[in-house]
This record gives structure tokens, C-alpha cells and sequence, in this order.
């Protein structure tokens, strides 16, 4: 896929390092062995390196030995990161006993290696759920100077190129916030344009969507898309934010023009931000798996560095594409 295909030949010029937690995983080693192949990142796993390398060679995959693989039980760091785990989190009580038993979980050791400069980004959440690949990132790289909420969004590729633009979507929050506030709503509004712009490579326009249009029905959870999208245009007066709408309003022109008459982004959007986490998973999986859409992602927006969740019922494409996409992020080049 064309989309993919470049992510792949940018990353190839940079060749970041990107950690793989889940390094006995069978998908995640099956992914690490085409990235290795195809030569776009340099891969770490993390694991004990003999089991890591007999899994490799059960599976019969033949560049697992070109990664570079951390025994999160033994490796020269352990003192180090500890001492920065224990620094970041000694006002919520971290003791070096705690920290200690903390860095020898993957997810704990990846996100310390990146806090510390030892890897440029991760992707992880084959084999664990979302919040427990979250909670280390959250806990110790933190998010960007100004964000006070990470939410993900799906860069959904449509068979039908009619929808979108020219098949191609943005959906968030599909991953991680599970009921943000108007304040919240309107900043992942934001940063899901910004991921478009950088990653999806096209201008954003966003749909907020609710189960009405533009005064149709009156309910709280109405009056909280409605606030967002106005805070959402204030913060950022160069994107083009439309709500609050149906998802038929923003997607489908003739309707778009019935319900919200004289709207240029109803009946057209590219993006469609959900008002809670809810919607938003249960909208991508079913695009997915009913409109056998590829679904990239879950892209995390706002975290201080690139650290992407995979969702547990990935196949090895979407984790090779995740680590592409990762890749760029950490190189600056999406
Ligand atoms: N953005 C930034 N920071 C956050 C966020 C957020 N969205 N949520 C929590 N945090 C911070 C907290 O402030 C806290 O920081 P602190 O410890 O320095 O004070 C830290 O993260 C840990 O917070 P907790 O309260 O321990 O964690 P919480 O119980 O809020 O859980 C989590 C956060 C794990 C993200 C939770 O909201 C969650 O489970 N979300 C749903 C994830 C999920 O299951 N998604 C669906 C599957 S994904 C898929 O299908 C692709």
C-alpha cells in the first residue's frame, strides 16, 4: 500500500531505534523479523536473548539476529534507570525497592529506555492491554509541554474512496480517554487535525460528532460536544472544525447539506472525532472488521515521545505498520 510504502522509505533514511517490549511475542517477532528485512528501524527486543533466539528459529525467521535483545533481568543499565525512576517519581512515594521491581517488567524497562535516550520510540499491546502499556508511559516520559490529555487516533483506510479523502479517514479517540470533558474533547480535536496533517499528510476536515446536528436534540452530553467544538476552533483558528454532528451529516453530502445547510466540512469530513472513548473504539472495529477497512494505529497524540499501542487482536502488518509510522515520529519526518 502506497501510504505504508512511504512511512517505510522515509524511516529507512533514518533507521531509529525502536524498542518491542513483547520480544517472545509471536506477531511481534514475526513483524520484527520483515522490519529487520526490510531494513526501516533498528529493532530492540526485550527478553531473555535465548529464549528470544530459539522462539526465532522455532518460527524459522532468519533476521531476529540482526536485533539488538535486553535481558530485562540482567543488563548494565538496571542502577541507572532506577535512579531516574525513583527521581521522576519520588513525590509519589517511589521507593528504590519499588523501582527495582518495576524495571525488570518490559513495559516499565521500554519506557525507561526511552526516558533515558537509550531507544527513540516503542510500540507495544500484541500480548498487553492498553493501559498497561499507557500507565509507564504516562508515569515516566510524560506528555508534551502543553498537553494535559493522550488520546489515539486511527488513520482509517476506506475501500470506498468516496468517503474521506479519497478513502482516507481519521478517527480519535479510539484508545485511550474514556470520557473526556468539553476541555479535554476539544484538545484531542486538535491534535487528531495536527496528526493528520503531519502523519495522515492531508488538511483536516473535522467532524465532532454526537447524536445530533446542530440543535436537533438537547441532552448534556450534547451541550458537551457543542462546547468542545467551540473551544476547539478558539485553540486552533487554522483548522477547519465543524459540530456538533451526525456521523450520516458529516459524512454523506446530501445529508450533510439537509442537516447543516451551508456547512462546508458536513457531508465531507476527513476526521471524525467521537465524543467518548466508547463510540470511538467501538466505531474503528466495526469500520474495520464490517467495512474490512485497514485501520493504522492506534497513533498516540501528545505523549513527549513516540510510543504507540498495538491493539491485542493485531496481526503482523499492523504492528510492521505501527513500527513505521513510530519510526517517522521519532525522526521528526511526520
Ligand atoms: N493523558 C495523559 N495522562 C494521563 C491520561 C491521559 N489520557 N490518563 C491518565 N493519565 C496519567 C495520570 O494523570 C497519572 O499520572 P500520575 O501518576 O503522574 O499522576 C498516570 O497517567 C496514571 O494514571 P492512573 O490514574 O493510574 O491511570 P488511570 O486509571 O487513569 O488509567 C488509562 C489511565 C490506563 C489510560 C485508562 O484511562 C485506561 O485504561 N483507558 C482505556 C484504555 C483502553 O482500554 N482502550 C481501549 C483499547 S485500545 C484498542 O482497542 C486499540
Amino acid at each position: 500500500m502506497e501510504f505504508v510504502e512511504q512511512l517505510k522509505s522515509k524511516a529507512r533514511e533514518n533507521k531509529k531505534r525502536i524498542v518491542l517490549p513483547e520480544g517472545l511475542e509471536e506477531r511481534t517477532l514475526r513483524a520484527a523479523d520483515i522490519i529487520l528485512e526490510e531494513d526501516f528501524a533498528n529493532v530492540i527486543l526485550i527478553g531473555k536473548p535465548d529464549d528470544v533466539l530459539s522462539e526465532a528459529s522455532r518460527l524459522t525467521l532468519n533476521n531476529i539476529g540482526k536485533a539488538k535483545i535486553v535481558d530485562p533481568e540482567s543488563h548494565d543499565k538496571i542502577d541507572e534507570y532506577v535512579d531516574l525512576m525513583v527521581e521522576i517519581r519520588k513525590k509519589k512515594g517511589l521507593t528504590r525497592e519499588d523501582a527495582l521491581m518495576l524495571i525488570k517488567k518490559p513495559l516499565y524497562l521500554a519506557a525507561m529506555m526511552i526516558k533515558a535516550g537509550d531507544a527513540d520510540g516503542e510500540v507495544a499491546g500484541a500480548d498487553n492491554a492498553t493501559g498497561d502499556v499507557l500507565r509507564p508511559a504516562f508515569q515516566y516520559v510524560k506528555t508534551m509541554p502543553g498537553i494535559s490529555v493522550v488520546s489515539g487516533a486511527f488513520i482509517m483506510i476506506l475501500k470506498d474512496k468516496e468517503f474521506g479523502e479519497n478513502g482516507m479517514m481519521v478517527f480519535a479517540d479510539c484508545a485511550v480517554h474514556p470520557n473526556p470533558t468539553a476541555e479535554e474533547l476539544a484538545e484531542i480535536a486538535v491534535a487528531t487535525g495536527r496528526t493528520t496533517q503531519s502523519i495522515a499528510g492531508f488538511e483536516p476536515r473535522i467532524a465532532m460528532l454526537s447524536f445530533s446536528t446542530k440543535g436537533s436534540a438537547k441532552h448534556e452530553m450534547v451541550d458537551k460536544v457543542v462546547k468542545a467544538t467551540q473551544l476547539a476552533k478558539e485553540k486552533a483558528p487554522d483548522l477547519k472544525i465543524e459540530g456538533e454532528l451526525q456521523s450520516d451529516a458529516a459524512i454523506i453530502p446530501e445529508i450533510g447539506q439537509k442537516k447543516a445547510p451551508g456547512s462546508d466540512i458536513a457531508g465531507k469530513a476527513n476526521v471524525l472525532v467521537f465524543p467518548t472513548l466508547e463510540t470511538g473504539n467501538i466505531a474503528y472495529k466495526l469500520v474495520q472488521r464490517m467495512g474490512h477497512a485497514e485501520a493504522i494505529g492506534p497513533v498516540l497524540q501528545g505523549m513527549a515521545a513516540p510510543i504507540n499501542d498495538l491493539s491485542r487482536g493485531c496481526s503482523v502488518s499492523d504492528i510492521v505498520n505501527l513500527v513505521a509510522i513510530t519510526a517517522n515520529q521519532a525522526a521528526g519526518t511526520v
